[in-house]
Order: C-alpha cells, then sequence, then structure tokens
C-alpha cells in the first residue's frame, strides 16, 4: 500500500481541550477512507490537519512525501490547491451564482481566460449532475443539490486528494445513495484519494476501502470494511450497532 498522506502521532489542543492525542494514521494511495467517530472527537479536525488549515501540537502530517507542518502560508495556499475541501455545511457563497462559486477555485488558483475557467465548470456541474444550475444561486436549490454543488467546487482544480466533511447527513436515502455514487465516481474519474467523514454506515459499506474509527484523540481501529465490521473491539462494536449498552460512556 502506498501512503499519500499520513498523521504521525499527532497531538492537538484548542486551549486546554485535548482533541488529538498520539493520533497515527495512514491514508492510502487512490482508496476512499472513512472516518468514523462520536461527534465532536474530532473528525473534522482530522481534515484540517490533512489540507493544513490547522497545524499540530505535536506530531507530523505528511502530504505526498512532505511534512506540511513546516510550509510557509504562502506554500501553503498553493498545496490547498491541489487538495479539494467538501466541507461539512456546504459553504457555498450566497451572493454568487452556484457557476461562479465553482469557479471560484479556479480564478483563485489558476490563470485560466474566462472562457476556459466556465468551461471547466460547466463540465464540473455536469459530472455531479447539476448541468442545468449554473446560473442558479444556492437558495434556489435544494440540500442534495447544494451538497452536490459543494463536491464540484471541491474537485474543480482537479485535485489528488478530495476531504469530505458528512457528504450525506441530514439528507433522505435515495439523495444518500446518489451522493455516495457521486463520490466514488469523481475519485475514479480524477484517480484522487478521498477522505470521506461519514456517520452513515450504509453509505461507508457501500464506498470505502478502508474505515478508520477515531475515539478519546487516536484511530483505535482501522481495516477494510469486512476487517472493521468483525473487529473484536467492544468500543467498534457498540459503535457500529448504535447501542447505548457498551464501554462507551454516554
Ligand atoms: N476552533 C475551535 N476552538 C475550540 N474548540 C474547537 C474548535 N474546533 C473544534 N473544537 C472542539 O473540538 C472538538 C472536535 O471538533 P471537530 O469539529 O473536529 O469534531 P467532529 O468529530 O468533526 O464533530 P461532529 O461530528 O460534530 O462534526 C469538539 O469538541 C469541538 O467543540
Ligand atoms: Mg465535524
Amino acid at each position: 500500500m502506498s501512503v499519500v498522506a499520513r498523521l504521525d502521532n499527532v497531538s492537538l489542543r484548542y486551549g486546554e481541550k485535548v482533541v488529538l492525542q498520539n493520533c497515527s494514521l495512514d491514508v492510502a494511495e487512490g482508496s476512499i477512507t472513512c472516518i468514523i467517530g462520536l461527534s465532536g472527537a474530532g473528525k473534522s479536525t482530522i481534515l484540517r490537519l490533512l489540507n493544513g488549515l490547522r497545524k499540530p501540537n505535536e506530531g507530523h502530517v505528511y502530504v505526498k512525501g512532505t511534512d506540511i507542518c513546516h510550509m510557509s502560508e504562502r506554500a501553503l495556499i498553493d498545496f490547498r490547491s491541489q487538495i479539494g475541501f467538501a466541507f461539512q455545511f456546504a459553504a457555498l457563497f450566497d451572493s454568487m451564482t452556484i457557476g461562479e462559486n465553482v469557479a471560484l477555485p479556479l480564478r483563485e488558483h489558476t490563470s485560466l481566460s474566462e472562457e476556459e475557467i466556465e468551461k471547466i465548470a460547466r463540465t464540473t456541474l455536469e459530472s455531479v449532475g447539476l448541468e442545468n444550475t449554473f446560473t442558479n444561486f444556492p437558495s434556489e436549490l435544494s440540500g442534495g443539490m447544494i451538497k452536490r454543488a459543494g463536491f464540484a467546487r471541491a474537485v474543480v482544480t482537479s485535485p489528488d486528494i478530495i476531504l469530505f466533511d458528512e457528504p450525506t447527513t441530514g439528507l433522505d436515502p435515495i439523495i444518500t445513495h446518489l451522493l455516495t455514487d457521486t463520490i466514488k465516481r469523481l475519485r475514479a474519474k480524477l484517480n484522487a484519494t478521498a477522505v470521506v467523514i461519514s456517520h452513515d454506515l450504509q453509505s461507508i459499506y457501500m464506498m470505502a476501502d478502508y474505515i478508520a474509527m477515531l475515539f478519546e484523540g487516536a484511530i483505535i481501529a482501522y481495516g477494510t470494511v469486512q476487517e472493521v465490521r468483525k473487529s473484536s473491539n467492544p468500543i467498534v462494536q457498540q459503535f457500529l450497532q448504535g447501542s447505548e449498552v457498551g464501554p462507551i460512556p454516554l
């Protein structure tokens, strides 16, 4: 397995609050790696570390062989253009059309002409099934469409790594299925690596090459879907069963 990103013994605190402690994770190149864990466990924090939005208090974060903790802000800005981020709350600009939102990373990171930018933005919207929304505003779209527009913005620069933070939370089962499929397709099309945070076990079982479970600051289980589902760790089993009974403090 070739590793494209690695958290190496990372500890991270927000003030006094310890969120990650000696947390290590290898992300296999070309995989879909799903991170699961309790609300507030630090899953979004891991994505912020992987694209350099946060630096750890201790440990290292390697992406494509480079320790990004020592990059200058300037270098980080360039680096981030190779990493797509579909945020937990889509984070589209309400005052911009869907087309303008999707085109934004191209405007920021490339010197392509207006024509080329519009062409790529349109093709990318098509690739997520939103061909007719270019001139719509986010407020005119459904929740599932907003998520897909967020995906389009995340992949418009053809990144090598795509981070999806809760791509299906709060959506109906059919849209969830559609979005899960879209993630698989986008990953394959770009020949990229995807790291996906999700609470939706059905969707995870459908797309994950690997599952990593975060608990009390560290990854306590890692493996294929089959391996993790068969884990003998009672914490993993309680989480997957959604049971109130077990070792997880409520
Ligand atoms: N900027 C911040 N300042 C202070 N505390 C923070 C900050 N960001 C996150 N936290 C806290 O750190 C913990 C981990 O946050 P994080 O968003 O990574 O969790 P999460 O696993 O993504 O949760 P959720 O499932 O609710 O999205 C939470 O308790 C959160 O309140
Ligand atoms: Mg989160």
